[in-house]
């Protein structure tokens, strides 16, 4: 039963349109209806601004880390890395916009954050280089999706290997627009790095 009511808070968490709402409430606008159309950190700092960008930022990785930590706060048999997940699909599928969510990248880090600090670190390491040399956010998340794969291996945890290849299989599969877009050489890319374009 706990274990029930930690899978649909962690859904209803990760079911909170930050950008969304942030847009709505103090931009007068819907972010999805912009940019890349998105609702996730990279489209609020594209079309809101760096302050909306990072509210958004803390917000997603929150909603990822304290899923992950409810079962320990609630007393629940469900792993950790599972409430995550469903934080995850909460993003991705939110019941407060409508179904119409983001990539699940930010809330996942969370996740992670909240699961295995190191695995985090290494994970984000590798995105944070992907996109020194793309200057593309959707390029280095897919990326250091299957970064976290690879590592993932090397930390003999069957249940952070299961997760992390489900995840980030789904954050890939969530990027098809963005992988058309970079094989057509118009994805856009941020002001960071040495590839950015001025
Ligand atoms: O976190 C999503 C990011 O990888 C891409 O965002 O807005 O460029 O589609 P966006």
């Amino acid at each position: 039963m706990i274990s029930a009511i930690v899978v649909i808070l962690a859904y209803l968490l990760g079911s909170i349109p930050s950008g969304v709402w942030i847009g709505k409430l103090f931009y007068k606008i819907d972010i999805r209806e912009h940019g890349s159309g998105n609702m996730g950190t990279t489209n609020t700092f594209r079309v809101l601004g760096t302050k909306a960008g990072v509210i958004v930022l803390i917000m997603d990785i929150l909603k990822g880390s304290l899923a992950t930590l409810l079962p320990a706060l609630l007393g629940a048999e469900i792993h950790p890395l599972l409430a995550g997940v469903f934080a995850a699909i909460g993003h991705t599928i939110p019941i407060f916009a409508g179904f119409r969510g983001g990539k699940a990248v930010a809330t996942s880090a969370g996740m992670l954050l909240a699961y295995n600090p190191l695995f985090f670190i290494l994970s984000i390491s590798c995105f944070l280089i992907y996109l020194y040399f793309s200057s593309m956010v959707s390029f280095s998340s897919i990326t250091a999706c299957i970064s976290a794969m690879i590592l993932s291996l090397f930390f003999g945890d069957l249940w952070l290997i299961l997760v992390t290849f489900a995840l980030s299989s789904y954050i890939i599969f969530r990027h098809r627009s963005n992988i058309q877009r970079i094989r057509n050489g118009t994805e856009s890319m941020i002001p960071f790095g040495r590839n950015y374009k001025r």
